[in-house]
């Protein structure tokens, strides 16, 4: 069923009740971002939940999900439309038709293939429509999205000018690996979101693993915060304390103490220089939570 949030605090609750628990600037941008039907774009390192919030609403608007990963070398064809060309093939080959009568025929509505931007467009139930990790494609992709995003509208060459059935709630998110264009920020609301308060991500932690003693889920969310003070490569994001207490709670761990994070150290650091780091600094660094 569909649903639309009377305020930021009621989308917080929604998010809270599909497992999502949205800060307080995070509730505010998704609620105007539903409501205004604005773009929202959210910036952030890997792993803070760019992704999942856009699953979260989905799921608590009660909208499909419509999801274009992005890459290096994605086109429209991918992203948007392509020509279903065995299909065209097939009725040139049945030899039926006249060639312009055929063209006419041919690159109808009945032999386009949707892609996600598309299908985004067209479906007659509004959706919510992830662009996820848009930094990964390049300016020219960037450009034929702006259209969509500020009209929501499309044009096919050959079919002339597509028109939105419904709108969707668009999240598009970055990892920040490049700067993206003016334009595209400025059809945007903007989210950044970054590591949680530490309160926060105890919340998270405890959420993703309800068995696990606070005491022991406390220590753990205060070590992830002193080692993403140590300028890691890739500091441990929620991701990663997650996957750490889920590890502890699955180890039986009843205290985070320094043989424990030695070993199971690599959950949360995963690069091997940053595994030195973390070896050289931890004395100085954790030596005091660790063995509290
Ligand atoms: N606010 C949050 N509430 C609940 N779970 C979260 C939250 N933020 C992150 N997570 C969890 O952290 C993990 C990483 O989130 P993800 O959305 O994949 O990160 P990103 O897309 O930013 O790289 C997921 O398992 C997600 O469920
Ligand atoms: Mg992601």
């Amino acid at each position: 069923m569909a649903v639309s949030p009377a305020s930021a605090q009621d989308l917080a609750t929604g998010l809270r009740e599909v497992g999502y628990l949205a800060g307080e600037s995070t509730a505010l941008v998704a609620f105007l971002a539903a409501r205004l039907g604005k773009p929202v774009l959210v910036e952030g390192p890997a792993g803070v939940g760019k992704t999942e919030l856009a699953k979260a609403l989905s799921k608590y608007l009660g909208r499909e999900l419509v999801r274009l990963q992005c890459y290096e070398g994605l086109d429209e064809a991918k992203a948007l439309y392509e020509w279903n060309y065995r299909k065209q093939l097939l009725r040139i080959q049945a030899g039926e038709k006249e060639w312009s009568e055929l063209q006419d025929d041919i690159f109808g509505p009945d032999f386009l293939l949707e892609r996600p931007l598309l299908h985004a467009i067209s479906s007659p139930d509004p959706v919510v429509l992830l662009i996820d990790e848009i930094d990964k494609t390049d300016q020219e992709f960037e450009a034929m999205l702006l259209e969509l995003l500020s009209d929501f509208q499309v044009t096919i060459p050959e079919l002339g000018r597509v028109e939105a059935v419904t709108h969707p709630v668009v999240l598009l998110t970055s990892n920040n690996t490049r700067e993206l264009t003016e334009a595209l920020k400025r059809r945007c609301l903007y989210l950044w979101l970054d590591y949680p308060e530490t309160a926060h991500e105890l919340e998270i932690v405890r959420m993703h693993a309800p068995e696990l003693p606070e005491r022991v889920a406390a220590k753990l969310v205060e070590v992830v915060r002193l080692v993403r003070e140590l300028d890691l490569k890739k500091p441990p994001s929620i991701a990663e304390s997650i996957d750490w207490a889920r590890a502890l709670l699955l180890l039986g761990a009843d205290d985070v103490d320094e043989a424990t994070f030695r070993s199971t150290l690599s959950i949360i650091v995963k690069h091997r220089t940053d595994l030195d780091t973390v070896a050289e600094r931890m004395g100085v660094k954790l030596g005091g939570v660790l063995s509290a």
